[in-house]
């Protein structure tokens, strides 16, 4: 899988797994944008990759506002020549509690959906008109097994993701003719350097318990797949959602 010298956007790069991504791919020889809401750590991760030697740089990207995705394809486009790769990683996640669903509050709802749904959209809007341009591209979303295990508690976040299979499915048959690949991949729970109110040692124990391979998973564990979907030896893959998840569940 050759990586080198591909230009490839992560949203939601600054922190947790868009963070593992951005470091692996530009150890791999990719041109790694982080493009994130949270300026001090986007900065940070293009900081370390860069002192590492590697290539990347930050650019402070709100995905649920159109003119920030589209400054987001710009600027990328200015400063290396063209978009081979957008990684639609940024999520309203982390800091999401879990509550019945009828006392999600609108706003908490409106929100998780235009981060999670929404933003995706916005910036595959954004960088497709160049992906089309410079003859083809790849787009990966990020899904989620709580679709699938239909997760109780978390409404809101469930049906977004839910979504986001909807979206890879719809755009790969209106983009295909232009070589650009849209793909998604549906992790289950993985442990980052954040901590989350939803996911505690006993949560963790029970998703190992299912999985049927019996180990903590950690970011690292889903680059692989990214890194297949990012590269060439994927060019005839579309449509399609890849759980990466220990085999917790089989689809
Ligand atoms: N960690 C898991 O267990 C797990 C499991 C399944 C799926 N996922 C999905 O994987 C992805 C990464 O997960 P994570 O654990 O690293 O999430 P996280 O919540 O730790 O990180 C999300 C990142 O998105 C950024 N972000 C939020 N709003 C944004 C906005 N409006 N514009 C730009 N960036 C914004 C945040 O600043 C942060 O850097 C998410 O899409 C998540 O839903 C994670």
């Amino acid at each position: 899988m050759n990586l080198k010298d591909k230009v490839i956007i992560v949203t939601g790069g600054g922190q947790g797994i868009g963070r593992a991504i951005s470091h692996q791919l530009a150890e791999e020889g990719a041109k790694v944008v982080i493009a994130d809401i949270n300026e001090v750590k986007g900065q940070a991760v293009a900081r370390d990759i860069s002192r590492q030697g590697y290539t990347a740089m930050f650019i402070k990207t709100d995905v649920t506002d159109e003119p920030s995705t589209e400054a987001m394809a710009t600027a990328t486009v200015d400063k290396y020549g063209r978009i081979d790769v957008l990684i639609n990683n940024a999520a309203k996640f982390a800091e999401l509690g879990t509550k019945p669903f009828s006392q999600i509050p609108v706003k908490e709802w409106d929100d998780v959906m235009a981060v999670n749904l929404k933003g995706a959209w916005l910036c595959c809007k954004a960088v497709v008109p160049y992906m089309k341009k410079q003859g083809g591209g790849k787009i990966i979303n990020t899904s989620s097994s709580a679709p699938n295990t239909g997760r109780p508690l978390y409404l809101h976040y469930v049906t977004s993701k839910a979504g986001i299979v909807g979206l890879s499915h719809g755009l790969a048959r209106e983009v295909g003719e232009w070589n650009i690949n849209v793909n998604a991949v549906a992790y289950g729970g993985i442990t980052t350097e954040i901590d989350r109110k939803t996911w505690n040692v006993e949560q963790q124990r029970e998703a190992i318990n299912r999985q049927c391979i019996k180990r903590e998973p950690v970011p690292a564990e889903v680059v692989g797949t990214v890194k297949y979907l990012a590269s060439e030896d994927s060019d005839f893959l579309t449509g399609q959602t890849i759980y990466v998840n220990g085999g917790s569940y089989m689809t």
